[in-house]
C-alpha cells in the first residue's frame, strides 16, 4: 500500500486550484440513473470514490463514456442488471445513492447494504423508511436492501427525524420521477443538495425548496439528458486553508465557492488569519504567526462541518491556547485523535468532545489513516511536525483528495508517495 512522507516545518505559500466537490459529484453520477437520455457531468474530481461511483454504474450496464475535456456521459438506457453488489457497495457508503432513482425509474433496486468509512453505526434506515412512505415494497434480507414498486412510487410527506444529506438526497432523487407531489421535512440543507437539486431541475425536475428544510418536489413522468458541472469542493477547500493556518502560511484557493464556506472563515478569521475573498477565490494570510486555538462544535449545514472537524483538531494542537473540539454527527469520528497524541498532542477525550491543548511543536511518526478526513488532519499534522511523518493506508485520502501530494507541493510542502 501507497504511504505519503512529510518531511514538517515548511510554511505553506501560493495557489491552488480546487477541484468538483465529490459529495455533490456521487449524487450527480447516481442521478444518471432517472433517466433514458444522456446525463453529462462535468468538473468531476478524480478521486478513487469517483471511480468506485462509476464502476458502479458500469456493472449494472449502465453506459459511462469519459470524453476528452474528462466529463463523464452516463446513459442508463442500457442498464441489465438492477444489483448493486456488495464488493463495490462495501468500499463506498455513498453507494446507497442508487437505490433512489434506480427504484424509481425502473421499479426495482436491490442495494448492499453500504460500508464506507468507519466513523460510527451509519445506518440506512431513514432512506428506507423514505422509499416505503412512497409506496415502495423494501426488504433487507441476505446483506441486500431490496426494493420494489408496483407502478411508479407516490409522492408523499417525509420526515426526516435526524438530518441525513444522503437520506435526503435518495428521497429527492426518488421523489423527481413519483406521482404527485412529495414534501421533504427536515431536510439537509448541505450545498451538495442543492447542487443535485438544480442538476435535476435541469433535467426536468420540479423541485422547490431546497437550500432549506422543507423541500417540495412535484413528480413527473419522464426527465431528460442534461449537461450539467459540479460546484467546487468546500472540504478540500477548506482543508488548504487550515493547512496554511497550522503552518503559519498563506494560501490562495482558486475555482472556489466562498459563500458556501461561512461558518468555516469566521472559525479561520477566529485563529488571527486574515482571510480575504472574491468571486471564486479564498485567501488566508497566518503571517507567520501561531494560530489561536478555536473551539468548534460540528452540526448540520450552515453549522460547522463534521467533515472539518478532524482538520481544526490538527490547527489546534499547536495553536496558542486551549480549544474543545466537539462532534455531534458521527459517533466514533476521533480516531485520528490516537495517532496525534503518539506525535506529541496534548488531547483528552470526554464523551464526543476532544480537549486539545496546543503543544509548541509535534514530533514526525509513523501513523495510519483511518478514515477520509483523519487522514488530512494527518497530513497536517505531519506539515506542522518536527522531523518526517510516514503516514500508511493513504487509499483512504484518496478517496477524497485529487492529488494531494501534487497540491501541497505547489504549496512548497515537502511530500512524497512511497508506491507500495
Ligand atoms: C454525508 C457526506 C459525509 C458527511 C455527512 C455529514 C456524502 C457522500 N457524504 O454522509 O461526507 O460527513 O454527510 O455531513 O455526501 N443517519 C441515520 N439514519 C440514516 C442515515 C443517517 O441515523 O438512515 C445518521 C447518521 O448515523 C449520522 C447522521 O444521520 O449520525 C448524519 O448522517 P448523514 O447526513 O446521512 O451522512 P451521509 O449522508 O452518509
Amino acid at each position: 500500500m501507497d504511504k505519503l512522507i512529510i518531511e514538517g516545518g515548511v510554511r505553506l505559500d501560493g495557489e491552488i486550484r480546487i477541484s468538483g466537490a465529490k459529495n455533490s459529484a456521487l449524487p450527480i453520477l447516481a442521478a444518471g440513473l432517472l433517466v433514458d437520455e444522456p446525463l453529462i457531468v462535468g468538473n468531476l474530481p478524480h478521486l478513487h470514490d469517483i471511480t468506485t461511483m462509476i464502476e458502479l454504474l458500469g456493472v449494472m450496464g449502465v453506459e459511462v463514456v469519459i470524453d476528452e475535456k474528462l466529463n463523464v456521459e452516463i446513459n442508463s438506457a442500457t442498464i441489465k442488471s438492477y444489483n448493486a453488489p456488495y464488493e463495490l457497495v462495501k468500499t463506498m457508503r455513498a453507494s446507497i445513492l442508487v437505490l433512489g432513482p434506480m427504484l424509481s425509474h425502473f421499479g426495482e433496486a436491490n442495494v448492499s447494504l453500504p460500508g464506507g468509512c468507519a466513523i460510527g453505526s451509519r445506518p440506512v434506515d431513514l432512506h428506507i423508511r423514505g422509499l416505503e412512505a412512497m409506496g415502495a415494497d423494501v426488504v433487507v434480507e441476505d446483506g441486500y436492501i431490496k426494493a420494489k414498486t408496483n407502478g411508479r412510487l407516490k409522492g408523499a410527506r417525509v420526515f426526516f427525524d435526524t438530518v441525513s444529506v444522503t437520506g435526503t438526497e435518495n428521497i429527492l432523487m426518488a421523489a423527481t420521477l413519483a406521482e404527485g407531489e412529495t414534501v421533504l421535512e427536515n431536510a439537509a440543507r448541505e450545498p451538495e443538495v442543492v447542487d443535485l437539486a438544480e442538476c435535476l431541475i435541469a433535467m426536468g425536475a420540479k423541485i422547490s425548496g431546497h437550500g432549506t428544510d422543507t423541500i417540495t418536489v412535484q413528480g413527473v413522468e419522464k426527465l431528460h439528458g442534461a449537461s450539467y458541472s459540479v460546484l467546487p469542493d468546500r472540504i478540500e477547500t477548506g482543508t488548504y486553508l487550515v493547512a496554511a493556518a497550522a503552518t503559519g502560511g498563506r494560501v490562495r484557493v482558486k475555482d472556489t465557492c466562498p459563500e458556501v464556506l461561512e461558518a468555516v472563515l469566521v472559525k479561520l478569521r477566529e485563529t488571527g488569519a486574515e482571510v480575504t475573498t472574491g468571486d471564486d477565490w479564498i485567501e488566508l494570510d497566518m503571517k507567520g504567526k501561531r494560530p489561536k486555538a478555536v473551539s468548534v462544535h460540528t452540526a448540520p449545514y450552515p453549522a460547522f462541518p463534521t467533515d472539518m472537524q478532524a482538520q481544526f483538531l490538527a490547527m489546534n494542537a499547536v495553536a496558542e491556547g486551549t480549544a474543545t473540539v466537539t462532534e455531534t454527527i458521527f459517533e466514533n469520528r476521533f480516531m485520528h485523535v490516537h495517532e496525534m497524541m503518539r506525535m506529541g498532542a496534548n488531547v483528552s477525550l470526554e464523551g464526543n468532545t476532544a480537549i486539545v491543548t496546543g503543544v509548541e511543536g509535534l514530533k514526525g511518526a509513523p501513523v495510519m489513516a483511518t478514515d477520509l478526513r483523519a487522514s488530512a488532519s494527518l497530513v497536517i499534522a505531519g506539515l506542522v511536525a518536527e522531523g518526517d511523518t510516514t503516514i500508511e493506508r493513504i487509499y483512504h485520502i484518496d478517496r477524497g483528495y485529487e492529488c494531494i501530494e501534487e497540491k501541497l507541493q505547489l504549496l512548497g510542502a515537502k511530500i512524497r508517495r512511497v508506491p507500495a
